[in-house]
C-alpha cells in the first residue's frame, strides 16, 4: 500500500481570505511540494468551513477567491491535483468510518477545538468532530506527506490513530500512515497576529497577503510597538515588528536594520520607519500574484471547470480507498 513516491496532501478552509499565517505556513510549502516527484493534491475545505461560515454567497465568494489565489501564487493544476473538498462525497462516508473508532476523548483533547470555543465559536457538532473530517481527507487518498503549519500537526497525529486503530480494529492494512510536514522555518510555522497572538481568520487579527494602500498602513500600524524612543538602544528581539519583517527581508538586510536598533542614536530607525519598510515589503512581494488573482476571479467559469477537473482526479483515488475500507469492515 505505501507508494514509494510520496504523496502529498493539504487543505485549506475558505473561511476568510487568505492571511500571511496560511501563505507562509502552508500555500508556500503546498507549491514548493510541486517541486518533488510524487502526488500532489490540494484542496478547498468547504465542509469544514461550514463550522464557521453560514452565508452561501459568501462561502462560494471564498471558494473562488481561493483557488484563484492559489494559482496566482504558483499551484499548478497540471502538476497537482487541486480540487473543492465537498466534491468528493466518499471523504464523508470515510468521515463516518472513523468515528466508529475514534474516542470522545482523542477529540476532547483537541487544541484548535478548545481555542475555537475559547474564542467564542459556537460549538457545534460538526465543530467537535472537525479533526474525523479533516482525517478522512487524509486517509482517503493514501496520503503520505502533509504540508501544515503548526497549529495543524495535532489534527494530522489524529489522523495517524484513526489510522492505526481502524487497520487494527478489522485486523487490515487499510489505511496509510500519513507524516505531518512543518516548515522548515519556525517563524513560518507559527506567523503572530497583528496582536501578537498567532494569526488567525478566527481571531480578527489577521493580514490578507493582497491588502494594499491604505487598508495595508492601517493594519501593520496595528502591529504593537512602545513608547522607547527612536534613539535609545534596544534588543531586536524586544521589538515585535522584527517578526514580520524577517518572513519578507533577506538575512544581509535584516541584520543592518537590526544593527542600527540595537545602537540607537541618532542614525537609529523609529518603529516608523521600520512599519514603512514591512509595508513596502508585502507590498513588493505580493504585487505580481495580485494582479493575476485579479485576472484569474474575472473567469470565474473557468476557475469551476479546473476544480470540477482536479475533482474528477481526485474521486478516483477516493473511491478505490473507500472500497477498501468498505469492504474491510464488512460493508461490502
Ligand atoms: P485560520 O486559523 O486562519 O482559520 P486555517 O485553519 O484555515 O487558518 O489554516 C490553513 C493553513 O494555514 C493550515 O495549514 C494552518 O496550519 C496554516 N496556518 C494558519 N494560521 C497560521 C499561522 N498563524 N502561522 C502559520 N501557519 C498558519
Ligand atoms: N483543518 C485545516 C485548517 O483549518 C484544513 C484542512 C482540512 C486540512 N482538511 C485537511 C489540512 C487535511 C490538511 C489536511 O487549516
Amino acid at each position: 500500500m505505501t507508494s514509494a513516491k510520496p504523496i502529498f496532501l493539504s487543505g485549506i478552509q475558505p473561511s476568510g481570505l487568505p492571511h500571511l499565517g496560511n501563505y507562509f505556513g502552508a500555500i508556500r510549502q503546498h507549491v514548493a511540494s510541486l517541486d518533488t516527484p510524487g502526488e500532489h493534491y490540494f484542496f478547498i475545505a468547504d465542509y469544514h468551513a461550514l463550522t464557521t461560515i453560514h452565508d452561501p454567497e459568501t462561502l462560494r465568494s471564498y471558494v473562488r477567491d481561493l483557488a484563484a489565489t492559489y494559482f496566482a501564487l504558483g499551484m499548478d493544476p497540471e502538476r497537482a491535483i487541486f480540487f473543492r473538498q465537498s466534491d468528493v462525497p466518499e471523504v464523508t462516508e470515510i468521515t463516518w468510518l472513523l468515528s466508529t473508532v475514534t474516542g470522545m476523548g482523542l477529540l476532547e483533547r483537541a487544541h484548535s477545538y478548545k481555542d475555537k470555543t475559547a474564542h467564542g465559536i459556537k460549538p457545534s457538532v460538526g465543530l467537535f468532530t472537525y479533526p474525523i473530517l479533516m482525517a478522512a481527507d487524509i486517509l482517503a487518498y493514501d496520503s503520505t506527506i502533509v504540508p501544515v503549519g503548526k497549529d495543524q500537526v495535532q489534527h494530522v497525529e489524529m489522523a495517524q490513530d484513526m489510522a492505526t486503530h481502524f487497520n487494527a480494529r478489522f485486523g487490515a492494512e487499510v489505511f496509510v500512515r500519513p507524516e505531518p510536514q512543518l516548515p522548515d522555518r519556525a517563524d513560518m510555522a507559527k506567523v503572530p497576529g497583528l496582536d501578537g497572538q498567532k494569526m488567525s481568520k478566527s481571531y480578527g487579527n489577521d493580514l490578507w497577503i493582497f491588502e494594499e494602500g491604505k487598508k495595508l498602513k492601517k493594519a501593520v500600524g496595528r502591529i504593537p510597538t512602545d513608547s522607547r524612543d527612536p534613539g535609545s538602544p534596544k534588543d531586536p528581539a524586544s521589538v515585535q515588528l522584527f517578526d514580520f519583517l524577517a518572513l519578507f527581508l533577506d538575512a544581509a538586510e535584516l541584520e543592518e536594520w537590526k544593527d542600527r536598533v540595537r545602537a540607537g542614536g541618532d542614525g537609529a530607525p523609529g518603529y516608523g520607519h521600520l512599519k514603512a519598510r514591512l509595508i513596502e515589503a508585502i507590498d513588493a512581494h505580493f504585487a505580481p500574484a495580485r494582479v493575476r488573482r485579479a485576472e484569474l476571479l474575472a473567469d470565474p467559469a473557468e476557475l469551476d471547470l479546473i476544480l470540477a477537473r482536479g475533482a474528477a482526479r481526485a474521486r478516483e483515488r477516493a473511491c478505490k480507498v473507500r472500497d477498501r475500507a468498505y469492504l474491510a469492515c464488512g460493508l461490502r
